[in-house]
Formats: C-alpha cells, sequence, structure tokens
C-alpha cells in the first residue's frame, strides 16, 4: 500500500492498537521526530527546493538509513522476544503467506478459483487500456441477468477489492449470487490497466490524469460498452468505495447525462469533502502535495515510484519480507484499525492485493481537496488555471446537478469519511440522498471491502437497496 509509504513519520502517533505493541513508546518518539524534521523540510518553498536538489537526495538518504535501521533493530528485537508479542497482526509464520493461493492469483484466478465464472473486457479510453472484470452470472445460473451493477474501487486499489473477503462476503460474490450481472473497473494506471496505446507508462504524459480523468472519459465509456453490449435498456447500478465514490459525483457533475443513463449510485465510505478528515492523512496532505510535485519536477510521474523522493523513503518498506508486513500495517493507523471485524487469515491476501499505483496528480488533487476543503477540479495555479479553465481558480463540481438517486453509507470510526464531510455532502445534494449508518461503532474506512461480519453490517443493506433501485420505477418519472 503506497499510501502507507508517506505516512511514516505518523503511524504511530495515534492509535490505541498501538498501545500492545512493546517498542510503542521508542517508535512514538522517532516518527514524532521525523515527522518534525519533514515539517521543517516543507516550509522551504518550492523554488529554493529545486535549487536544493542535491541536499533533498541527502536528507532522502539520511532519512532512509535512519528508517531502515529502526526497522532492523525493530526486527532483531522480534526476533529475540518472539514474534507473536510484537506484531498483533501478523497470522503467524511467514510460510503461511503461501497457504494461500489468493496471495498470488490475479483477480480473474482468484474468482475462477471459487467457481465462478470470470470475463476479462478491455475498452480503450484516451488511449489508456482498461481491463473491467466481469462476473456475468452466479455460480448456479447460466443465463446473464439483465440487471447489472458497476463497482467502482478506491485509491490504490483494484478490482480486487470487491472480492478479497472471499465468496458469501466479498460485495462481488454476494451481487453475483443475488442474480446481478456483476463488472468490476480497473482505473488506468493501476495493475490490470496499465498500458496505453501510444504513451509509455514512464512517461510524462501517461501519468498526467487524476480521478477527474477517470470521471469525465473512463467510466462513462466503460458504461457506453456495458450498454452497447446488453442493450441501451439495461439497469445499471454504480457502488463505489472512497475514491470510487469521488468518481461517481465528478462524473454525475461533468457528464450529467449519466444521471438519466444510470439507475442508482451507493457511495460507500464518501469522499467528497475532506476537510474534516480525521486520518493522519491530513496533516500530511502539505507534505505529500510539496513532495509529490518535487517528484513531478524531476521526471517521476507515477506516484510513489521505487525510484522518486517518496520512494526512496519509503524503499525499506519495500520486498516480500518482514518489513514489508510492518510498514504495511500503517494502513491501519492511516484508516482506522477494528480488530473485531479484521479476519487476520486473510491480512495476506489484503496485503497482497493492495497498493497499486495511481499518478501524482491523483495524490495532489486529494491534497488540494484536503486543503481547500472544495470539491473542484484540478488546481494548476492561478496562469495555468485561466489558460485551461478561463478562471483563476478551477471550477468546483456542480452537485446542484446531481440528480440519480443516490444512498450514502457511511460509518462513526472512519477516519477518511468523516460525519461532519458527509453531511456537508448530503447538504449539497439536491436530491436528499438515502441514507446508512452502519451499525457498528467501530466500523472504518477499510471495513468495507473485508469486515467479518460485512453480510450483517453492510452487504445486506447493500442489496436490498440495490433491488428496490432496480424495482422502482418511481424513479423513471422526473419532474
Ligand atoms: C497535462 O494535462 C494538462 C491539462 O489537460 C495540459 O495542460 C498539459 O499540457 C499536460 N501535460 C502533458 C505533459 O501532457
Ligand atoms: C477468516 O478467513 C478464513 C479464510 O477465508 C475463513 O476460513 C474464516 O472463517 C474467516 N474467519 C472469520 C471469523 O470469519
Amino acid at each position: 500500500m503506497h499510501v502507507a509509504t508517506i505516512l511514516i513519520p505518523v503511524i504511530l502517533a495515534t492509535s490505541a492498537a498501538s498501545e500492545s505493541w512493546s517498542l510503542v513508546p521508542t517508535f512514538k518518539s522517532f516518527f514524532q521526530e521525523q515527522s518534525d524534521n519533514m515539517k521543517t523540510f516543507v516550509t522551504t518553498s518550492y523554488n529554493d527546493a529545486i535549487k536544493m536538489k542535491d541536499s533533498v537526495d541527502n536528507y532522502v538518504e539520511e532519512q532512509q538509513k535512519v528508517i531502515s535501521d529502526h526497522f532492523n533493530n525493530y526486527i532483531e528485537d522480534i526476533k529475540q522476544k518472539g514474534r507473536d508479542a510484537a506484531d498483533p497482526y501478523f497470522p503467524g509464520d511467514a510460510d503461511a503467506l503461501l497457504d494461500n493461493p489468493d496471495v498470488v492469483l490475479s483477480v480473474p484466478g482468484i474468482i475462477t478459483r471459487n467457481g465462478y465464472i470470470c470475463e476479462t473486457h478491455t475498452v480503450i479510453s484516451q488511449g489508456y487500456v482498461l481491463n473491467i472484470h466481469r462476473i456475468p452470472h452466479s455460480k448456479i445460473r447460466n443465463i446473464v441477468p439483465s440487471k447489472t451493477v458497476l463497482l467502482q474501487h478506491g485509491l490504490f486499489a483494484s478490482s480486487a477489492d470487491w472480492i478479497m473477503n472471499g465468496p458469501g462476503k466479498g460485495l462481488a460474490y454476494v451481487l453475483s449470487d443475488t442474480g446481478y450481472d456483476v463488472w468490476m473497473t480497473n482505473i488506468r494506471g493501476n495493475r490490470y490497466s496499465k498500458h496505453h496505446t501510444t504513451y509509455k507508462t514512464d512517461s510524462k504524459a501517461y501519468w498526467n490524469f487524476s480521478w477527474h480523468d477517470v470521471a469525465a472519459y473512463d467510466v462513462p465509456k466503460i458504461i457506453d460498452y456495458i450498454l452497447s453490449m446488453k442493450g441501451t435498456n439495461t439497469k445499471i447500478a454504480y457502488i463505489g468505495h472512497s475514491m470510487g465514490t469521488t468518481i461517481l459525483f465528478a462524473m454525475l457533475a461533468v457528464r450529467p447525462e449519466y444521471n438519466e443513463i444510470l439507475t442508482a449510485g451507493l457511495a460507500l465510505a464518501p469522499v467528497v469533502y475532506l476537510s474534516d478528515m480525521k486520518s493522519p492523512l491530513k496533516s500530511m496532505a502539505p507534505i505529500a502535495n510539496n513532495l509529490a510535485y518535487l517528484d513531478m519536477l524531476q521526471g517521476n510521474y507515477e506516484f510513489i515510484p521505487k525510484n522518486s523522493a517518496l520512494g526512496k523513503i519509503s524503499s525499506t518498506c519495500n520486498g516480500d519480507n518482514m518489513d514489508s508486513l510492518i510498514c504495511k500495517n500503517v494502513v491501519f493507523y492511516l484508516c482506522g484499525f477494528n480488530e473485531r471485524q479484521f479476519n487476520k487469515t486473510l491480512l495476506p491476501v489484503f496485503l497482497a492485493h493492495l497498493g497499486t499505483g495511481t499518478s501524482w496528480k491523483t495524490a495532489v488533487h486529494f491534497s488540494q481537496e484536503i486543503l481547500s476543503g472544495k470539491f473542484q477540479q484540478f488546481d494548476y495555479g492561478y496562469l495555468k488555471n485561466k489558460k485551461i479553465y478561463g478562471t483563476a481558480s478551477p471550477p468546483e463540481y456542480d452537485l446542484s446537478k446531481v440528480t440519480l438517486p443516490i444512498k450514502l453509507f457511511w460509518s462513526k470510526n472512519d477516519l477518511l469519511s468523516s460525519e461532519k464531510d458527509v453531511l456537508s455532502l448530503y447538504d449539497e445534494l439536491p436530491s436528499k440522498p438515502d441514507m446508512f449508518l452502519v451499525p457498528d461503532e467501530m466500523f472504518n474506512h477499510l471495513d468495507y471491502l473485508w469486515a467479518i461480519d460485512a453480510p450483517r453490517l453492510l452487504n445486506n443493506e447493500v442489496v436490498d437497496s440495490v433491488n428496490r433501485y432496480m424495482n422502482n420505477f418511481w424513479f423513471d418519472i422526473k419532474f
């Protein structure tokens, strides 16, 4: 999970779960210190920072070494004291990693292994070769249902999000069992949609996109493709998680015709307004913003590729070793940890499928949302905004255009999608969407994908809602 890597300085800053971690005090002060260093570092202006390129590199190397030393000490300590005592998340022996083939299989492999059919469909949008995974019908029926759901994953993720929790729990399987034709997108730049018809994947032009482009071009193209295959009367419900919801609302604002084309939109853990975000990510936004920008200027366009400034800081966290697992635990600190809902047996599968690349522009675009409190297009700065948008500031997404029936699913312990921000979104939507508060105080941002009790807490409600929207002719009447 690359997002984890920018957060190394704050990993242990705030967490109840970390109390059981024997080295917490050491780490806590260490990361506090690093975080302060970082802050000092980024207060330097861009221009100075560029001039300082050499010192940036030195800085990064130093950081890398310090972090690596600390992790090595940590590993040593674990070896002496016993791993389980030190790491509450590690599921036992490292060999267990390969006990479950889902760790190494791709999405179609996993789906097929579980006895479902999986098709891969390819759609080309602005030259990006997008691969969509589809479970066309349930295990027991051989007929492809007309009713269709389109599942859009979140940041640093893929179609794997919807199946990692396994049959009976992963939403893709559940919706298939219920009688839906299930399509799972993979956004441009992720591991399943890496190619482009003309750009090389290490070129600046290739990575010159944010979720705005996915919303404005790719998802509409995919919906058009499904309609062309299945007929224009096909009812499609869109279900998005996290950034998948950002994409939904941006699309409904800039391509309002899709309000008529889709049947409903379900937003799991909506990420539209981010000003009240509780995650440590918030305090890192300015840093991520600056470092990603620096990376871009230095010619690294994929967010956190290995040899970028951020990548170097985080390279101690790469590789199939303990370090990697420890580093990836950061995800819990980022998104909240809900021990009761977390199935440790599946950790290796989650870790294997999380963390696929995205563009620096996506990261910066989110940082801008956090800092500005606005839901708006990419901010290029005054001059370039003038040139591109004709205005000094980027245009805001006009949520008054969203007329599609919407349901917002939210939870109290979601560090990325706070109650206040969800309610702001509710207020901005003219149709006054349906709301569902997940009945678990501890339910967090990623529990939507992997909660042990997903069927009881979430899936039943999702399935009921989709069924209702699909069968409700009332919505066909436009006032
Ligand atoms: C990136 O996209 C922006 C906005 O569409 C454009 O102005 C700029 O020239 C593009 N840069 C590259 C390198 O393609
Ligand atoms: C955790 O996942 C494993 C593997 O899929 C499964 O066998 C087990 O029942 C799950 N545990 C719980 C508590 O759901």
